[in-house]
């Protein structure tokens, strides 16, 4: 198959020293893309700032910011047979990037936000029937709930939802555990472990999804 993968957080800049993100280490996106490399896929992995190393036999595109991720997912996204979108993009960003460094000697500066682009959101129109889409959902409460809703709102064939709440998991974290509800209704449980199993799993999973749709 054909694997397109999105990690890591975006930036937004706010002046020319600084920006807003969040803290996604991109290992979790980084894990999918070389268990995909490793089940002898072919792969490319769009990455926001990550202070990983670049892994081979992976095309790697790197990008900042969410309008960046959206551009080089909206240019590869035509090709593949599996998207898996476990990027934290910035949901927003200062309407105007300051020209110049903000001074503290102003005080503290009153930013006006807006949203940046839902990226799933904007593709689900170019999404062909035999493709399988498949998101993350970082939730701290109504992990499930709000997990459905996003699978459903971004028209995905499986989400793989992580309680970020909990120590040892998730964020930064070497491990994680997941729960993937699939559009059937369907859902798997993945035990903590690993990122590199969490990985593992999903794309069995999301390979399982995409065989049947290609018969
Ligand atoms: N996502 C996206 N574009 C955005 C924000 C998120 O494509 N601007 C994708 C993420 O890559 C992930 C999924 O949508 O696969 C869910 O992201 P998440 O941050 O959990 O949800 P949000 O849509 O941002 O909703 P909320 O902030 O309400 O949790």
């Amino acid at each position: 198959m054909k694997v397109l993968v999105t990690a890591g957080p975006t930036r937004e800049a706010i002046d020319p020293v600084r920006f807003i993100s969040n803290r996604s280490s991109g290992k979790m996106g980084y894990a999918v893309a070389e268990a995909a490399r490793d089940a002898g896929h072919a792969v490319r992995l769009i990455s926001g700032p990550v202070a990983l190393a670049a892994p081979e036999g992976v095309a790697l595109v790197r990008v900042t910011t969410a309008a960046e991720m959206l551009a080089a997912v909206k240019q590869h996204v035509r090709g593949c047979d599996v998207l898996v979108m476990a990027a934290a993009v910035s949901d927003w960003r200062p309407k105007k990037i300051a020209a110049l460094k903000l001074k503290k000697s102003d005080g503290p500066p009153r930013i006006a936000w807006e949203a940046t682009p839902d990226i799933l959101k904007t593709i689900a129109p170019l999404k062909k029937n035999a493709q399988v889409f498949c998101g993350f959902a970082a939730e701290t409460d109504r992990v499930a709930a709000e997990a459905k809703r996003k699978r459903r709102e971004k028209n995905l064939d499986a989400i793989a939802a992580n309680d970020v709440s909990k120590k040892g998991r998730g964020f930064e974290s070497d491990r994680n555990a997941l729960t993937i509800f699939l559009a059937t209704g369907r859902a798997v449980r993945v035990a903590p472990t690993t990122k590199k199993n969490c990985a593992r799993i999903l794309l069995g999973v999301l390979a399982g999804i995409e065989k049947k749709k290609k018969k």
